[in-house]
C-alpha cells in the first residue's frame, strides 16, 4: 500500500449543503470517487459553508464551536459535521457567526451581497483553523475557485505566522475564470494578508485586489476542468484578464477533465424518474417522455422531437441567443418540435424566456427557478439537450444527457468540445449565431425522423464512459507529485 495521503478539499458549494452550479456536483462526486477508488490511501475531507438549514440535513450535527480572530474581528465559529450522501467522506460546514445563514449564497436578485469579501475572508480564516480544532492534519490543501483561493496565500500566515512557512502543499482548481472575487483596494484589510501582497505579482489587479489571482500566484499547482479550457484561458479573451498570470504558471497548470457522479445520474436507478430505463430498454424512455409532455401540456399528435434545456440563464450559457433562434424558427415554420426549459439566473433573460413561452403556447414550456428533480426528468425524457454556451470550462449536463440517451447539441468550446464527438455522440453548432443554432436544430430534427440513425447515435452516446471512476487517477497522481516535489516560492517575503 502507498503512503496514505490526506487532502482538505475547500469548496463554497457541495451537494447536499448548497448548490448554484456544477461546482457543487463536482465537489461531492470527486472526493466520493477518490475515497471509493483509493480507500485508506486517501483521507479526503471537505470544508464548506454553514449554509442556511445545514443543521437540518440528515446526519449533520454540531461538532465544535471555537472563537478565532478574523480580519473583521473576533468571531464565534460553528463547525457542523456530516457526510456526503454516498460514501463516507466527512463534510465540515463552517459557519462564522451566521454569515452564510442567508437566502442565497452569493447575492440576491442579480446583485452580490455587499459584504462578500468580509464573509468569504472570515470563512477562509476559519477553514484554515479547522484542522487544528478537529485534529486533522492534511498534506494537501485543495482550494476551488475564487471563494477559497484566499486560503492559499493566507495559509502560512494563519497556520505558522511566526515562520511564514507553508505547512501543506496547495492546489487551486479553477472551474470558471469569469468569477474572480475582485474588490476595491480600500477593502484590503479584510483579507488579513500583509500589505506586501498588494503588488502586481501578488493580488493586485488593475488597481483592485483579486482573490483568484492570489490563488494563481501562490498555489503549488493549478488545475482547470478540461484540457481545451486550459488552452483557451492561456490567452484573451478566454482568460478574462488573467491569461498572463496563468501563462506565468504554465508549467504547473493542468487541464483535467471533470467526470460525472455515475450513481446520482444513472437512468436505471434515478430516484427522480417515475419510469427508469437502460441502454437495452431505451424504449421506456418514450413512456417517460409521454408523461412529461402530458404534465406540461405538450400534447402533440404527430411524433415530434422534444428539446430540453437545463441551465443557468446567463450570457455564458447562450440563453439569449437560443431564445432568438427559437423565435426565428417559429416564425419560419411554426416550430416543428416541442421545448421544455428549466433555468434561473439573469432576470432579463428569465423574462425573455417567459415571453417566448407566451408566443408559442403548447410548444414551449418554461420553468424558471431551481429544481433538482425536474432537471433529472428533463435531461432523461428529452430527445435532445441544447447547450449553446459562449464558453464552457467543462459542463456537466452534456455528459448527463449522453448517459440518458439524450443527444447533446453544443457549441464546441472548452469541455463541450472534449466530451461530445460531433455527428457520433452529439452535434456541434457550426457557429454560435442564430443561423448556426438554427442549422444545428434542423440537423437534429432530421436525425429524429431517421429512426435507425437516431437509435445508433443514442446507443453510442449511452456507451460513453464519463464517470469519475476513470478520472480520479489523474488527481491521485497530481496529489502524489505535489507531495514529493519541493515547495514553490509561494510566499511574499
Ligand atoms: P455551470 O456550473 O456552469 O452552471 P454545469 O453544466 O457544470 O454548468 O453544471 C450545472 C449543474 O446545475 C448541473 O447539475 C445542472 O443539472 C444543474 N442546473 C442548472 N440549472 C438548474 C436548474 N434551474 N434547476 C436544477 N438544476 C440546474
Ligand atoms: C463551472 C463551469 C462549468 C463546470 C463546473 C464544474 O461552473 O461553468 O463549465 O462544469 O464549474 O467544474
Amino acid at each position: 500500500m502507498k503512503r496514505p495521503l490526506s487532502v482538505f478539499f475547500l469548496t463554497s458549494e457541495v451537494l447536499p449543503v448548497v448548490k448554484t452550479g456544477g461546482l457543487a456536483d463536482v465537489s461531492a462526486a470527486l472526493p466520493a470517487a477518490l475515497s471509493e477508488e483509493f480507500g485508506d490511501e486517501i483521507d479526503i475531507r471537505i470544508g464548506t459553508v454553514g449554509f442556511k438549514g445545514v443543521e437540518r440535513l440528515p446526519g449533520f450535527r454540531l461538532l465544535k464551536t471555537f472563537i478565532t480572530r478574523t480580519p473583521a474581528g473576533a468571531m464565534t465559529i460553528r463547525i457542523l459535521e456530516g457526510r456526503l450522501s454516498k460514501g463516507n467522506v466527512p463534510v465540515y460546514a463552517v459557519d462564522p457567526e451566521g454569515m452564510f445563514n442567508r437566502e442565497e449564497l452569493y447575492g440576491e436578485n442579480g446583485t452580490e451581497y455587499p459584504d462578500n469579501l468580509e464573509r468569504f475572508s472570515a470563512w477562509n480564516h476559519a477553514l484554515l483553523h479547522l484542522p487544528a480544532v478537529v485534529g486533522f492534519f492534511p498534506d494537501i490543501l485543495h482550494a476551488n475557485d475564487w471563494q477559497t483561493a484566499l486560503s492559499i496565500p493566507l495559509l502560512p500566515h494563519v497556520i505558522r505566522p511566526s515562520l511564514a512557512v507553508t505547512p501543506m502543499k496547495t492546489l487551486l482548481s479553477i472551474h470558471n475564470l469569469a468569477f474572480q472575487g475582485v474588490y476595491p483596494l480600500d477593502q484590503w484589510h479584510l483579507t488579513g494578508l500583509p500589505s506586501s501582497y498588494n503588488r502586481f505579482d501578488g493580488l493586485e489587479y488593475h488597481g483592485r485586489l483579486s482573490l483568484l489571482k492570489g490563488g494563481i500566484q501562490f498555489a503549488d499547482c493549478i488545475t482547470t476542468v478540461s484540457p481545451s479550457y486550459r488552452e483557451e484561458v492561456l490567452s484573451e479573451p478566454g482568460g478574462f484578464g488573467l491569461s498572463g498570470a496563468l501563462r506565468h504558471r504554465r508549467e504547473s497548470f493542468y487541464g483535467l477533465l471533470n467526470g460525472i457522479d455515475a450513481h446520482e445520474w444513472n437512468p436505471e436507478t434515478d430516484q427522480y424518474l417515475p419510469i427508469q430505463f437502460s441502454r437495452a430498454k431505451i424504449g421506456k424512455k418514450s413512456a417517460l417522455q409521454k408523461k412529461l409532455r402530458q404534465e406540461w401540456g405538450l400534447n402533440s399528435r404527430a411524433p415530434k422531437p422534444l428539446f430540453g434545456v437545463v441551465s443557468r440563464m446567463t450570457h455564458q450559457k447562450g440563453a439569449g441567443l437560443l431564445a432568438e433562434a427559437i423565435y426565428s424558427m417559429g416564425l419560419e415554420d411554426d416550430l416543428r418540435e416541442d421545448w421544455v426549459i428549466l433555468g434561473s439566473g439573469d432576470p432579463s433573460l428569465e423574462d425573455l424566456w417567459e415571453r417566448i413561452q407566451r408566443i408559442f403556447p403548447g410548444r414551449i414550456r418554461v420553468k424558471t427557478g431551481y429544481d433538482e428533480p425536474l432537471a433529472h426528468r428533463i435531461i432523461a425524457a428529452s430527445d435532445f439537450l441544447v447547450i449553446p454556451s459562449v464558453y464552457e470550462p467543462c459542463g456537466l449536463t452534456q455528459m448527463y444527457a449522453m448517459r440518458y440517451g439524450t443527444i447533446p447539441l453544443v457549441n464546441p468550446t472548452g469541455g463541450l468540445r472534449d466530451t461530445v464527438e460531433s455527428e457520433k455522440t452529439g452535434f456541434w453548432f457550426e457557429e454560435l449565431t442564430i443561423a448556426g443554432i438554427k442549422k444545428g436544430l434542423k440537423k437534429a430534427r432530421a436525425l429524429y425522423h431517421d429512426q435507425e440513425g437516431f437509435d445508433s447515435m443514442r446507443q453510442r452516446a449511452m456507451a460513453v464512459e464519463s464517470s469519475w471512476k476513470n478520472r480520479t487517477r489523474e488527481y491521485e497522481n497530481l496529489y502524489r507529485t505535489l507531495l514529493s516535489s519541493p515547495h514553490g516560492t509561494n510566499t511574499v517575503p
